[in-house]
């Protein structure tokens, strides 16, 4: 029998994370407001802005997929793994990659490791080493390598090849690395380490990465019918980037604003940290185990607040919250489980077995997801309850997560600008590449959004895998060094 006050309890907890649709259009009309200050100037310190980020990333031009060179080096610090690959671009949309994909250990992530900006460099030079000793070993010291970096976290960028990391997200908190040009810290450790011969030649996000590999892959027959618009990544944390104006962009140095549009340039990637939207929390659907989460359990509190609310690392830590303040009221009880006391244990591949999971299993998947993950037996009456806030809550990062999107699509007019209307979306992350449901409820919010079902009908969501590594080696390709 299932227990009405918890059931109630329940259902007005997933009240409170529905987002209507006139929701939605004020948060894409303020999205775009935050765009506009985003590129203008800022103060003084670029933390201190109160619009997005919107950080020029210095690329200019997006690939026609015949671009080809010598083989060049990626690296990609992500979330929850380090990568290296060496890339040769063959040109017809076509390359070859060689890749090692690595865990960054857990230490790097806590408080009491007392971890420096020096071990972490060192730790990913050592892997290049490694990479290079197993994949490249003839050419290892006489060859001169082009990297390019993709570091997936905000950072003041000031050229193709030099950014200074403005704060850590997705739980790292080095303190030592806030302020660094990143490129020069990883070039220092490979030259200790004996590898000079590889530069560092270019920094990218893993959005800008994103857009760019989808460009190289998508045919002339198929640009000419949608256009690659915006990369974004919906993984462990939320991001996007798209093509706008250099004349938009304010914030750039007029200087190097004129030499660009003088040398025939017309836009520039722009990577809008949009999981810092709303951190002024504004109009961003708010619920008490948002604010806790982001409080107490967060290493950035205050700080990207939408990515909160929509990407992978935290969809699970919602739930937990959940759990617990139902055990607080006594209306749930968590027994032995380890849920009390460890936060970030409950993770999105386990919500996204309870998605799926059907009555008529008795919710089977559901009971040992709970119980593999977190030691949490359960009722049959109690997981239908569980599934419901899991539903409830994936429900909400869907819809939030097509916010960016209609929003850059109304601001570029990129949905005019083709006989045929149709435009691409390259996404990457574990949550829109492998959360049951995330790309059709996203779907469904852009039908929802200003943008409207023909808009929605027009907008072509597309998995692209390969931004760190042919995303960043376009980007190394063009640098000078
Ligand atoms: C975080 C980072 C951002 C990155 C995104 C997706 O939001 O700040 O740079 O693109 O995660 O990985």
């Amino acid at each position: 029998m299932s227990d009405p006050k918890l059931t109630k309890a329940v259902d007005s907890i997933c009240d409170q994370f529905i987002v209507t649709k006139s929701k939605i259009s004020q948060l894409t009309e303020y999205f775009i407001d935050c765009m506009e200050k985003g590129l203008e100037p800022c103060e003084s310190d670029i933390s201190q802005n109160k619009g997005l980020p919107m950080i020029p990333t210095f690329v200019t031009d997006k690939p026609s997929g015949q671009e080809h060179g010598v083989t060049m080096l990626a690296a990609d610090l992500g979330g929850t793994n380090f990568r290296v690959c060496s890339v040769e671009l063959l040109g017809n949309h076509e390359f070859k990659i060689e890749q090692e994909k690595s865990k960054i250990p857990t230490f790097f992530f806590q408080d009491d490791h007392h971890v420096t900006s020096k071990d972490l460099f060192q730790h990913m030079a050592l892997i290049t080493h490694q990479f290079l000793t197993k994949h490249h070993k003839d050419v290892i010291q006489d060859y001169k390598w082009k990297m390019g970096f993709t570091f997936s976290y905000p950072v003041d960028q000031t050229s193709l090849s030099s950014g200074k990391l403005i704060r850590w997200t997705k739980g790292f908190k080095i303190g030592d690395t806030v302020g660094q040009d990143v490129v020069q810290l990883f070039q220092q450790e490979l030259n200790d380490i004996g590898l000079s011969n590889v530069h560092v030649v270019a920094l990218t996000n893993d959005t800008t990465g994103t857009l760019l590999a989808r460009c190289y892959a998508s045919s002339d027959a198929a640009r000419a019918i949608n256009e690659p618009v915006i990369g974004c990544i919906f993984g462990t944390g939320t991001n996007g980037c798209y093509m706008e104006k250099l004349e938009n962009i304010h914030k750039l140095d007029p200087a190097s604003r004129e030499e660009l549009l003088s040398q025939g340039k017309t836009h520039m990637c722009i990577n809008t940290e949009w999981g810092s939207f709303d951190n002024e929390l504004n109009h961003l659907p708010t619920t008490s185990y948002d604010i806790k989460i982001d409080q107490q359990f967060s290493t950035n509190p205050g700080f990207h607040l939408f990515e909160k609310r929509v990407s992978g690392l935290y969809l699970g830590e919602i739930l937990r919250n959940i759990l617990l303040d139902l055990e607080k009221q006594e209306l749930f009880d968590l027994k032995e489980s380890v849920l009390k006391n460890n936060p970030f244990i409950l993770t999105t591949e386990t919500l996204s077995h309870i998605e799926i999971d059907t009555v008529e299993n008795d919710l089977q998947d559901t009971r040992d997801a709970l119980l593999k993950a977190a030691d949490l037996e359960t009722t049959f009456e109690e997981r239908v309850l569980i599934q419901k806030l899991v539903r409830a809550i994936s429900r909400r990062a869907a819809f939030l997560a097509a916010v960016p999107i209609a929003a850059i699509l109304i601001k570029t007019n990129a949905l005019n600008q083709s006989y045929h209307c149709q435009v691409e979306v390259g996404c990457d992350g574990s949550v829109v590449e492998h959360y049951p449901g995330f790309r059709s409820m996203m779907r469904h919010a852009l039908a929802l959004s200003p943008i409207g079902p023909e808009g929605e009908r027009d907008v072509h969501l597309r998995i692209s895998k390969d931004g760190s590594g042919v995303g960043a080696a376009l980007c190394a390709l063009h640098a000078n060094y």
